[in-house]
């Protein structure tokens, strides 16, 4: 690159750029994957590990016949807790939002206060947090995600499937390519 600061670069310069970026951006199935297999290292007090807890998540999701990006989601919903619990649905979400719907977006983005209905009373927090997304079309959709499928996954003897199974849908989900010469450096 022939600039050493941005105000002195040139068109060419930032199509060379785009470039190179979009190709380490295919890698991004390979960096769902490796951030998924961290999960694992993350028991946090739970019965099973952060890994263990997408998969199955995931599964009852395979198992209610969700579409291929709902089932992604439910296995990756979590992987924002790589970098920090505390934030961790909307780390996930932004990592997903190029690649899926923006209801599947919203979904990650606000599994937190869904699931908020079975646990937040414990803590002082209001139970009812989800309320505030009621008119969202997507309410019914985030409903049946952390009731049916997130909540009920810290089984250590639920059937789950393995990562394996699902790494052709990641493959498909995070193949996407989401690079546009924008300004976005
Ligand atoms: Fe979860």
């Amino acid at each position: 690159m022939s600039f050493t600061r941005m105000d002195q670069g040139r068109t060419d310069d930032w199509m060379e750029i785009g470039k190179e970026v979009a190709k380490r951006q295919s890698n991004m199935p390979l960096i769902i994957k490796s951030m998924l297999r961290q999960l694992e290292e993350q028991l946090d007090g739970f019965a099973i590990n952060q890994l263990q807890h997408g998969l199955q998540t995931a599964t009852r999701a395979v198992r209610d016949e969700a579409s291929e990006e709902m089932i992604v989601a439910a296995l990756c919903h979590d992987i924002g807790k790589v970098i920090s619990v505390d934030n961790h649905p909307a780390i996930g979400a932004e990592i997903i939002k190029p690649y899926v719907s923006h209801e599947t977006y919203q979904i990650v983005r606000t599994h937190q206060d869904f699931q908020g209905k079975h646990y937040y009373a414990l803590m002082g927090k209001d139970p009812n947090a989800r309320s505030r997304y009621e008119n969202e079309p997507w309410f019914e959709m985030a409903r049946k995600f952390t009731d049916e499928w997130d909540q009920t996954s810290f089984d250590p003897d639920y059937e789950t499937l393995p990562l394996e199974y699902f790494e052709p849908m990641i493959d498909r989900v995070f193949s996407k390519n989401t690079i546009k010469l924008s300004a976005n450096q």
